[in-house]
């Protein structure tokens, strides 16, 4: 790539609005747990420091830095834009905990270490020397037991998207505005999947990655399919590059993408097969069976001492789930966030998994979760537990989290959402590090949650704003929608119902 690509890609990213998010898997109490699993002894979170390469305006970073006021938090990126967006919101919130700079990653020298390295998004997407300076950052200015996770294109899966990325760009090469580029390069493949034979692999392909992208930002589609640079890897290969900085692979940060099937007995047994005994070779295999395009990779410093995933040390961590009571099951089995199902794990497991259930967003350590249980070790306990954790139905974490309720009598939400309700922007994040969707109203209602105001209150101030249509509520449209205090008390108690369940409350 020259030097004019780089201005370009650069351009790019100013000129085309980022939205700039938390990513739950990127949070150090995720990387904290996982590494905990793996045998380490990794920082605490609450005192560690923080550092993201390429982390645009801060989205990721601001919201951890709020949470956690006594850890520090390092960010940049070479956007201009980026960087003035993401300190102005630093000044409003009078955050003291983080810095973001405008720097190119590879000219980056650090002097500082850092105990969790984040860089999301960045990757695949820079040329090599930019790549090599990651690894050599993440060398140089990790702490002993520090952890940090590189995300990138993963080879054999990413080469179907390269499809999608050749018709992009050879389709709007005369054109330079990116937005008009993202504009053609979507009319094109929604042209292509409402033609193409859906019978035929191309053509589910394009249909397929025409509603993945349906909804994404402009920016996604610029960075995925335009940008001037975009390399996938295989996964050995990413190994053995960051191997030559002395860097050693842990395992990948998100669980939920981890390929559940690639847990059964069958696929283990196919897999090693092909691949022997060495994990990686293993991981590699993996990658072959499943056509993953995309991983989290977690690395430490290659003489870091840690071990292959021990379920035993679940002890250690805290967990959550948001799980439910499958209706009339007669084997009262639960069900996960996406519906999967789990059953059959026996009485002591399900009773564990009912008290997450009952407990979700908070955490509960293992001690909290399993109580004075008869009939189960707790290595065969932590051996279920693990299963469920490695499917990504429930979540680990270094760090307790307890939230506010929806009944108590003063509702309060935390103070970063209610700032980030304030802002206007279309989600807010939680607690547990996850942007949350807003409607007007909902961020309406955040902005009063702080404490002050008791449900009569809350109630009286929505029904004025509703009567003098500040707000607006589905009822409210309809005729004969009934008394308007009716419905702002019945708007209020189920918002606060959704704000508690997606630990946007914090305790009184
Ligand atoms: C796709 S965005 C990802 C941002 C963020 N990490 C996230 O996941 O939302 C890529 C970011 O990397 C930044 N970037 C690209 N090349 C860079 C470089 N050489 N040095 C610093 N930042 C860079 C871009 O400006 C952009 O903000």
């Amino acid at each position: 790539m020259s030097a004019d690509d780089t201005a370009r890609g650069a351009e790019d990213y100013e000129s085309l609005p980022y939205i700039s998010m938390p990513y739950a898997q990127t949070q150090p109490a995720r990387l904290a747990a996982i590494a905990t699993l793996h045998g380490m002894a990794p920082p605490a979170v609450e005192t560690a420091s923080v550092l993201e390469l390429g982390c645009a305006s801060g989205g990721n970073l601001i919201p951890l830095a709020a949470r956690f006021p006594r850890a520090r938090f390092v960010g940049f990126d070479l956007g201009r834009k980026h960087v003035e967006d993401g300190a102005r919101r630093i000044r409003d919130l009078a955050l003291t905990n983080i810095e973001i700079g405008q720097a190119d990653i590879g000219e980056l020298r650090l002097a500082e270490k850092f105990d969790y390295i984040i860089c999301h998004g960045v990757f695949s997407w820079t040329p090599r020397a930019v790549q090599d300076a990651v690894f050599r950052i993440c060398r140089e200015a990790l702490s002993h037991t520090g952890v940090a996770l590189v995300s990138f294109n993963v080879l054999p899966g990413w080469r179907m998207r390269s499809a999608v990325r050749d018709l992009c760009l050879r389709h709007t090469a005369a054109e330079t505005a990116p937005s008009r580029r993202v504009a053609m390069a979507r009319a094109l493949l929604n042209d292509i999947a409402a033609l193409s034979n859906a019978g035929e692999p191309f053509g589910l392909l394009l249909r397929n990655e025409a509603q993945r992208v349906a909804h994404r930002p402009a920016s996604y589609i610029m960075g995925e399919f335009m940008s001037a640079e975009n390399t996938a890897f295989y996964f050995s290969d990413f190994v053995e590059q960051a191997g030559r900085f002395g860097l050693a692979y842990l395992t990948d940060a998100d669980l939920d993408a981890a390929v559940p099937e690639t847990l059964s007995a069958p696929f283990q047994e196919r897999i090693a097969a092909h691949a022997g005994a060495d994990m990686l070779a293993r991981e590699q295999y993996a990658d072959y069976f499943t056509g993953r395009p995309f991983r989290s990779a977690l690395l430490v410093k290659a003489e870091t001492p840690r071990s292959a995933f021990d379920s035993e040390r679940l002890g250690l961590l805290q967990l959550s789930g948001e799980l439910k009571r499958i209706a009339n099951d007669p084997e009262q089995a639960l069900e996960d966030a996406r519906g999967r199902a789990i059953r059959g794990k026996g009485p002591v497991i399900m009773q564990a998994l009912s008290r997450l259930a009952a407990a979700h967003p908070a955490t509960l350590s293992f001690a909290e979760l399993t109580g004075e249980t008869e009939g189960a070790s707790a290595r065969e306990i932590c051996e279920a537990l693990g299963m469920v954790l490695r499917v990504g139905q429930i979540g680990a974490s270094s760090v307790r989290l307890r939230v506010g309720r929806y009944d108590v009598a003063r509702p309060r939400a935390w103070e970063l959402a209610r700032q980030e309700a304030a802002s206007g922007q279309p989600f807010v994040t939680s607690l547990a590090h996850v942007p949350v969707l807003v409607k007007p109203i909902m961020a309406w209602m955040l902005r009063r949650l702080d404490g002050s105001m008791d449900r009569v209150g809350l109630t009286a101030a929505l029904t004025d704003a509703l009567r003098r249509g500040e707000v607006r509520v589905r009822e409210t449209e309809q005729e004969g929608g009934g008394k308007v205090e009716t419905i702002a008390a019945g708007y209020l108690d189920r918002a606060l119902r959704h704000l508690a369940a997606k630990a946007l409350l914090t305790e009184p």
